[in-house]
């Protein structure tokens, strides 16, 4: 399971590189905003800097909402750097972009995506990622880890390549159950990665390890 960090933020952004699990970003126009990222040029810059910093994939996402427009944005956002990754979102139009740029050697995340027909369309217009938003569902009372069971069937079902990458993790267990089900990614907040390293009897193991390291060799 590839693990990428869902945010703009460049500090948090380094750490999760420097613990050396960290496989792509995702970000989007609301994470940028977080981040007081505004204005095309300022923008592009920061998804350059992100690129620099991890070792990955990273998701930019377009603001255009017609395929002439989504076109245009996208093959400049691919232009920055050959590890950008154009986000696209499941409308009629993002449907026939994403087909555009897969034709066109362009690599896609699918975004916005809460049923098992957007995803299957996302696949079939050939995206390299989608992104079904588990938390989002989970936040109305509906089963977002179910969503993502049912991409995985569908998908291997068909053979399809497209990557599920399970988007709006919250938490730890979010992480767990994804990989679980056989999610190909996650993208959640730092803390949902480094979460994962908690356990209280390591801590109690650790500290009574040393403690008797320190008995015999004071
Ligand atoms: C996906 O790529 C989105 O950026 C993201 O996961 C949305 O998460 P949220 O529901 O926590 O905003």
């Amino acid at each position: 399971m590839k693990f990428f960090i869902d945010t703009a933020n460049l500090d948090q952004i380094a750490e999760a590189e420097q613990l050396g699990v960290l496989d792509g970003v995702t970000t989007n126009p609301s994470l940028m905003a977080k981040e007081g990222i505004t204005g095309t040029e300022n923008i592009l810059k920061h998804y350059v800097d992100i690129c620099n910093i991890v070792d990955g994939d990273v998701s930019a996402e377009v603001v255009a909402t017609d395929f002439d427009n989504m076109v245009k944005e996208g093959e400049e956002l691919a232009k920055l750097h050959d590890q950008i990754v154009v986000k696209v979102p499941m409308i009629k139009d993002g449907v026939k972009a994403l087909k555009y740029f897969s034709d066109n050697g362009i690599r896609t995340n699918c975004t916005l995506v809460f049923s098992p027909g957007q995803a299957l369309l996302a696949a079939k217009a050939g995206a390299t990622y989608v992104s079904p938003f588990l938390g989002r569902l989970d936040d109305i009372s509906t089963d977002g880890l179910n969503l993502i069971a049912e991409i995985r069937q569908i998908y291997d079902n068909y053979g399809f390549e497209t990557q599920i990458l399970a988007a709006s993790i919250r938490h730890t267990m979010h992480v767990i159950d994804c990989a679980k089900i056989g999610a190909d990614v996650m993208t959640g907040p730092l803390s949902s990665i480094t979460g994962l390293l908690k356990h209280p009897l390591t801590d109690i193991g650790l500290e009574k390890f040393l403690a008797d390291y320190r008995k015999g060799n004071s």
